[in-house]
């Protein structure tokens, strides 16, 4: 092989190389399938804290690799329910079903959950089973009802100021989705669990997030809940891990406020 003949090889082996190793490596360029510059995203980035902000710069196309699934999931599991975002009083899941008949365990003969989650928890209890940790669902889907007799039973019993960073008000809750639940034990102590310990390493690789992680009070507008998961989807929960610092709650707000921009930039 002459040296002119060797290089064009070299080259090659070189993109294949970089083709290969997916978008956690190597890619600066932006999205092929995003009419979006690099620019682009750095303005729409630029609320974002620091850290989180240059970790989409640094490796945009992953980035948007992820946002071009979720963009296109028939369902939304991002869809942004807090403090200031609520659900309507009459929004009931579609597809509620009870946990129990697919060989999950609860504290409760009766909770539900939509049937859309099912399969990436029942992989979940099955993966944490097969470590010897058994994961049990104490509380799940609550009606708009339901959840605005629980906020009142915490302000009567705790005050106001006590029970609004512990409970959500009717419409706030996203225990209302149908795709939050709560793992038993429901007390500070869950995290010392086998159980907590487990789902706090590896629930985001089974769709599930962690929605009041600790220290985040001011983010969130609750304290730590190391019980409380919302399933987002895999897709979701790697974005949140990968580039929100597990910060659910910036990863949605950023959802909300973008995903129109997002969705008119995606190349038909
Ligand atoms: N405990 C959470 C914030 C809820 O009530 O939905
Ligand atoms: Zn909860």
């Amino acid at each position: 092989m002459t040296g002119k003949e060797f290089q064009p090889v070299l080259l090659f082996a070189l993109i294949t190389l970089t083709v290969l190793s997916g978008c956690e490596k190597g890619k600066t360029g932006v999205h092929p399938d995003f009419n979006i510059t690099k620019r682009d995203i750095t303005s729409v980035t630029d609320k974002l804290p620091h850290d989180i902000r240059s970790n989409i710069i640094k490796n945009p196309q992953c980035f948007l690799e992820y946002m071009e699934r979720i963009l296109n999931e028939p369902v939304d599991y991002a869809v942004l329910v807090d403090k200031k975002h609520a659900l309507s009083s009459s929004y009931i899941p579609p597809d509620l079903v009870n946990i129990r008949e697919y060989g999950l365990r609860t504290t409760k003969k009766y909770l539900r959950i939509r049937r859309i989650v099912i399969p990436d928890l029942t992989a979940m209890a099955e993966a944490a089973r097969l470590q010897g940790v058994e994961l049990v669902i104490g509380s799940s889907y609550r009606s708009y009802a339901y959840q605005k007799q629980l906020y009142s039973y915490y302000v009567r019993t705790e005050g106001k100021e006590k029970a609004d960073k512990e409970s959500a008000r009717p419409g706030h809750s996203q225990h209302q989705l149908g795709t939050t639940m709560d793992f038993s034990p429901i007390d500070n102590k869950f995290i010392e669990t086998k159980g907590g310990k487990w789902l706090d390493k590896y629930a985001w690789k089974y769709g599930f997030s962690l929605s009041y992680p600790p220290d985040s009070e001011s983010i969130t507008g609750y304290k730590y809940e190391p019980w409380h998961y919302r399933y987002v989807g895999r897709d979701v929960s790697f974005i949140i891990k990968r580039y929100f610092d597990g910060k659910q709650q910036l990863f949605l707000e950023f959802y909300d406020k973008t995903k129109e921009y997002f969705k008119k930039s995606l190349r038909k």
